[in-house]
């Protein structure tokens, strides 16, 4: 089947109380990863393109490898998605390109102005057949060139939401419920730690997820910075001459909780290039004389795909829905 757009991917999302992964691309190892755990599991994916990807890849690259993923994988539903769209222009340009979703997001930027800008993609997405996500509420972390300091992130503001969505008519709402961007999500300092040293980051704020969906009955959530940062990948990353102490992410247990709810679209991005980088290094470091891409990214391309299986069939519960 050709690339679709989320709308249906959502509806079965919401009334099945699961979530589809939205895995961000950045090459043909990562699509191919991904895609190839979403054929096998039969499961819906989104798979996102952030501006900075867009930039480092070109325009062209990104799109021509999902056209052939759609390809490759006839029998599963893909959605091409732009991911953190910061301006009409990108927003546009994307759509031109052939994208079938997109986000618009101005959650930095004042309500009413946040509103207004959304409004402009909406009407030029809708009129190509491309949906749209927004966003409320800042998340912390790094996404593309932005850094949010956690004491400068703030949670969605559910009195906010229906005026939101009314105004704008975008398709699914992004909330900021404690999650974060990046490998780094929280500082020790809001963190408690286990027995076993390890850090256990403050629980996401349910409730201001359950005010929200209570008052957009039926309508997708999306959650951004959802990453678990798994603690095998770190100390992968950190055996083999990297050095990411205290890196940390959001429990899979909370996810699964999340996925059941309305949320629809949950993000993850730092989870793969973690389990790539990891990968990679462990490679190089037992095999010092070896210098063929194609030899090192083959096990980074598979521990992929196994990281995804995972998350379709243990967090996102979509695993079977295609
Ligand atoms: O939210 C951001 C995603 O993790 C994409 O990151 O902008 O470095 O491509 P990027
Ligand atoms: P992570 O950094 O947690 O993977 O989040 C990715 C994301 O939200 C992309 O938009
Ligand atoms: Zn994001």
């Amino acid at each position: 089947m050709p690339l679709v757009t989320s709308t249906e991917m959502f509806k079965k999302a919401y009334d099945g109380g699961y979530a589809v992964g939205a895995f961000n691309v950045n090459n043909m190892e990562i699509i191919q990863g991904i895609t190839e755990a979403c054929r096998e599991e039969h499961a819906p994916v989104i798979l996102q393109v952030s501006k900075g990807a867009r930039a480092y890849a070109n325009r062209t690259y990104l799109v021509k490898l999902v056209e052939a993923a759609v390809i490759e994988c006839p029998d599963i539903p893909i959605v091409l998605h732009l991911d953190h769209g910061d301006t009409f222009e990108t927003c546009k340009s994307c759509i031109d390109d052939g994208f079938t979703s997109v986000m618009i997001d101005c959650s930095s930027k004042p309500f009413e102005e946040n509103i207004a800008i959304t409004r402009q993609v909406v009407e030029y997405a809708h009129a190509h057949g491309v949906v749209v996500e927004a966003e409320l509420g800042t998340l912390a972390g790094i996404e593309d060139e932005v850094k949010v300091a956690a004491d400068a992130a703030s949670y969605t503001r559910p009195e906010e939401v229906e005026e939101f969505v009314s105004r704008t008519g975008c398709d699914s709402l992004a909330i900021a419920i404690g999650t974060s961007h990046g490998a780094y999500k929280f500082t020790a300092a809001q963190c408690t730690r286990n027995e076993k040293g390890i850090l256990v980051p403050p629980p996401l704020r349910f409730d201001v997820l359950h005010e929200c969906e209570k008052r957009l009955p039926g309508f997708p959530i999306v959650l951004h910075g959802s990453s678990s940062v798994p603690q095998e990948y770190v100390k992968m990353v950190n055996e083999n001459g990297g050095k990411m102490p205290d890196a940390v992410g959001i429990p899979e247990e909370q996810l699964r909780e999340a996925a059941r709810s309305a949320v629809c679209k949950i993000n993850i991005d730092s989870d793969l290039r973690l389990a790539m980088t990891g990968t990679i290094r462990q490679f190089f470091n037992e095999h010092p004389e070896k210098f063929d891409p194609r030899e090192y990214l083959k096990p980074a391309r598979a521990n992929i795909k196994e990281v995804v299986r995972h998350k379709l069939v243990d967090v996102l519960g979509c695993a079977g829905k295609a």
